[in-house]
């Protein structure tokens, strides 16, 4: 907190540049004062409420509905179930390409998962849908669901994750492992995660005719837009979304799930706006997750501790009728040198909703072993851990053989392992104990996330007042967008951040592309410092082409704009307004768009990643096996830093995410039904603030001249890569018992170990 107020008091030197400034969030003061409406808080006059009726099977038919019983009651105003669902104009199966990904939407009586749609009752009120959704009282033909790691035969997924190969590797790691002085294999599991941010999916849905007028949390308008005017047969210009606001997303939000569309099918078939709000169980099988893994990673050394081979082999579970694939061994391709590096996935279909993109998905997945596994051979080895990773990080990417863009990882260990303490850790584990005889464990885990970006658009005006506009359809999840995108804003039209008007979070606008990948800030960030950039030319035109302007003659490349002012580059003295400019041509207000796409050459040229270490310090009862970790500090690399009070958020919302894979996060899937038996957040645990004491994220400086023009990298799934793994390294150095099975429950440290 001091550190952040002490940034905070430096604002004021800076003047001129808004980039960098560690700004509040601009939408703090609406968030806390309950101003910033949500989806879920909009009542259009009229509306009605719908609430979706969901299997409690994982596999079978609904062989029967109840619909008069739901009907007779006096709220209801209808039922929708698969025998009268008005007609889509595309099949919600049909797949056309690989991320558009199936959905429930009432088009049969199968069920192919637990909380699966199987109707929609909407009526007067939220009391009566919910009441006329049990009145439903469904019966099935049950059958046997099949569930978990070992459901089916596997096979060798087409791709994994967003379209990675699914096996590749460099050289031989059987005769590396052959050739190892030292050898370790393990095998690590990591539970099903189900997204649960604090904001449910919602919608609230009005029709005028063809037109379509939605409230609801959206992490991609654009590709919302798309996907519903295909189901609607309705063009994406008739559809108007709103998002300003969203209570997290985390990747659940990418792509409009099932149950959104279901609130616009509802508000079609009634003739009125309908709102549709998903119980917290209901988020639970139709709006992604994060699958489990099962890993088997074999690593060799030479007798110095140097990496020969890694074989990171993958099993995961996908849906029965759809694709996507858990990419857990891609994180052994980027991160440690070996001669020999071998990396596969195979899966099993088992009767679950789609498992999907959850915040670093494969990438903390795929950490978790990967940084277990070089703990473990570190130990062999008998190195310290962090010396072990000194040793081993790779200087180019080992599968591509790429050489990164920029890599400060280094500067991270050094930076970190300081700041912790780390030097002063015994190599042995069940060394240290605090007063009150509690047993401390120290671990380290490296951090690194790809660094992408995809298509955005912006649009930019400065007009004659002197104020500027900029337009995009971005997303602020709650990570500070509108705020980090605002501070670009303003520096690329050379204004004062309160001169600036920031639009955002609505689908009329150019398109920013997905809020995903961690690419957002580079992407739309991108698109809106070409747009003041193309603003600024066309206002600097005007000044140097005529005689009356003191900056006649300097020629575009030859001004710099700031502080609402054009001044001549080589001559700061000679300066004109905007205002100036504008009122002189005549123009009530200037105009510009840009536009952002990843860098083909540079992308072939260069790895491109973010990097950081994590230190963990965990304390554990040596008589109830209780974990408690206590202290967490992460030194990152990850570019130029756009608002380090939110880019520090981000990361330890990260490293947070990191601590509850290890430690807390699974959903419990009952093997007989297929049911998530804790599908609430009573007993779905995540970390509350008595779980995290202290964290803390150092930013390591970076300058990235490839990444992209403004050097930007992500900062959002990073902080749970490396995290994950220091805690669980943290826990064996502790107690000197190591659980292969994530999270570590203290049942499983016991079991393994009566402490
Ligand atoms: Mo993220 S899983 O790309 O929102």
């Amino acid at each position: 907190m001091a550190e952040v107020a002490r940034m905070q008091a430096s604002t004021h030197v800076r003047h001129g540049s808004n980039v960098g400034q560690p700004l509040t969030r601009r939408d703090g003061v609406l968030k806390v004062t309950g101003a910033a409406r949500y989806a879920a808080d909009h009542h259009p006059v009229g509306m009605l409420y719908a609430v979706l009726a969901v299997s409690t099977i994982a596999r079978g038919r609904v062989a029967f509905l109840d619909v008069a019983a739901a009907k007779a009651h006096p709220g209801v105003v209808e039922v929708i179930t698969p025998a009268n669902r008005p007609a889509l104009a595309r099949d919600p199966d049909e797949k056309s390409d690989p991320f558009t990904f199936r959905l429930d939407l009432l088009q049969s009586d199968r069920v192919r998962y637990v909380n699966q749609p199987i109707a929609v009752v909407i009526a007067e009120t939220l009391e009566a849908a919910t009441e006329g959704a049990t009145l439903l009282a469904p019966r099935y033909d049950i059958e046997p669901a099949r569930v978990g790691l070992d459901a089916a035969e596997s096979f060798v997924p087409p791709a994994v994750g967003p379209g990675y190969p699914a096996e590749e590797h460099r050289g031989d790691v059987g005769a590396g492992l052959a050739a190892s002085a030292k050898t370790i294999a393990a095998t690590y599991e990591t539970a099903a995660q189900y997204h649960n941010p604090m904001e449910p999916h919602a919608i609230v849905a009005a029709w005028d005719g063809d037109t379509l007028s939605i409230d609801t949390p959206s992490q991609g308008l654009a590709l919302a837009q798309v996907r519903l005017a295909g189901l609607f047969g309705i063009s994406p210009a008739d559809i108007h979304i709103r998002s300003p606001f969203l209570g997290g997303g985390f990747g659940c939000k990418g792509m409009i799930s099932g149950p959104q569309v279901l609130g616009a099918i509802a508000a079609r078939a009634v003739g009125r706006p309908v709102k549709l709000v998903l119980r917290r169980e209901q988020m639970f099988g139709p709006v992604g997750h994060r699958a489990t893994t099962r890993q088997t990673l074999r690593l060799g050394t030479d007798q110095d501790g140097k990496l020969l081979a890694l074989d990171h082999r993958t099993k995961t579970v996908s849906s029965t009728f759809d694709d996507f694939f858990e990419p857990a061994s891609a994180a052994s391709r980027t991160l440690y040198a070996s001669a020999a590096i071998a990396t596969s996935h195979e899966a099993v279909r088992a009767d679950i909703g789609t498992p999907l993109f959850m915040r670093a998905p494969g990438e903390a997945t795929g950490s978790i072993a990967l940084e277990s596994a070089v703990d473990e051979m570190a130990h062999a080895c008998g190195m310290d851990p962090l010396a072990f990773r000194l040793e081993n990080y790779a200087e180019v990417e080992p599968m591509s053989g790429k050489p990164f863009s920029s890599k400060a990882l280094r500067e991270c260990y050094a930076k970190g392992a300081a700041r912790f303490g780390w030097e002063r850790r015994p190599l042995a584990p069940r060394q240290m104990r605090d007063r009150d005889g509690f047993l401390v464990g120290w671990g380290v885990g490296t951090a690194t996330f790809p660094a992408l970006m995809f298509a955005g658009n912006a649009r930019a005006a400065l007009r004659r007042d002197g104020s500027g506009v900029m337009e995009i359809g971005a997303h602020d999840m709650g990570q500070g967008a509108w705020t980090a995108l605002a501070q670009i804003a303003a520096d690329a039209l050379g204004l004062d951040i309160d001169q600036l008007e920031f639009r955002s979070g609505t689908s009329d606008l150019p398109d920013a592309g997905i809020a995903g990948g961690s690419a957002h800030t580079a992407t739309a960030g991108l698109a809106i410092h070409n747009a003041g950039a193309d603003v600024i030319a066309r206002l600097a035109e005007l000044a140097t082409g005529d005689e009356r302007s003191p900056l006649f003659g300097a020629g575009n490349a030859g001004v710099i704009a700031r502080g609402g002012r054009l001044f001549r580059r080589d001559d700061i003295s000679r300066s004109e307004s905007f205002t100036d400019i504008l009122a002189r041509a005549g123009l009530a207000h200037i105009e510009g768009r840009g536009t952002s796409a990843a860098d083909p050459v540079a992308q072939a040229d260069y790895a491109m990643h973010s990097h950081g270490a994590v230190f963990a310090e965990v304390k554990v009862d040596p008589d109830l096996g209780q974990m408690r970790v206590t202290r967490v500090v992460g030194a990152f690399a990850a570019g130029r830093i756009i608002n380090p009070r939110m880019v520090q958020s981000q990361l330890q919302g990260g490293m947070i995410w990191g601590v509850s894979f290890a430690l807390h996060e699974q959903a419990v899937v009952d093997p007989r039904s297929g049911r998530p038996m804790n599908a609430n957040l009573a007993e779905y645990h995540i970390p509350v603030n008595a779980d995290v004491p202290s964290l803390e994220a150092i930013l390591v400086e970076e300058h990235d001249p490839h990444v992209n023009a403004l050097g930007i990298k992500g900062v959002g799934e990073v902080g749970i890569t490396g995290t994950a793994g220091a805690v669980a390294n943290a826990v064996w150095h502790a107690t000197g018992v190591r659980v292969r099975k994530f999270p570590i429950t203290l049942d499983r440290l016991i079991e393994r170990h009566p402490m």
